[in-house]
């Protein structure tokens, strides 16, 4: 997807440490805006293949916080209507944005296998990552 060799192995290597890491962060990746189109696009991510590759802006949790720029926790997602099922084995998700000069440019999306597993710590933490997301884009 986006070409940016040395940026996409330094976040690679991000959602590889997240994975590893923290038990209930069971697939990671990122996701950004596909340049002036109402869109996102999958980024470096850990975890199962999706075919969720695209996804329009207001689809799925991504797509609603591409639009609405703000964290988007999901304890239960067999209780979300606009929801993009990526694995069966997947029981909660969050998405938090990340900002580029106060642009909602993209966002880590993390689900887990585990229910209800995040915490207001887990949100302050990935807002943390995303700020150094931010910086080395
Ligand atoms: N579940 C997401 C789609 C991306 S997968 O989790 C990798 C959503 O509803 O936007």
């Amino acid at each position: 997807s986006n070409p940016n060799n040395s940026v996409n192995k330094r976040l690679l290597a991000i959602c590889k440490l997240l994975e590893a890491s923290i038990p209930h962060y069971n697939w990671v990746g990122f996701y950004f805006r596909n340049g002036k189109k109402e869109e996102l696009i999958l980024g470096p991510y850990v975890g199962a293949p999706t075919d969720h590759t695209i996804i329009p802006f207001g689809k799925g949790i991504c797509g609603q916080v591409a639009i609405s720029n703000k964290n988007f926790v999901v304890p239960d997602v067999t209780t979300q209507d606009n929801y993009i099922a990526c694995s069966i084995t997947v029981k909660a998700e969050i998405v938090i944005p990340i900002f580029v000069n106060g642009k909602n440019i993209g966002q880590i999306d993390i689900d887990s296998n585990t229910p209800d597993p995040f915490t207001e710590a887990d949100e302050r933490f990935l807002e943390f990552v995303c700020t150094k997301v931010a910086s080395i884009l």
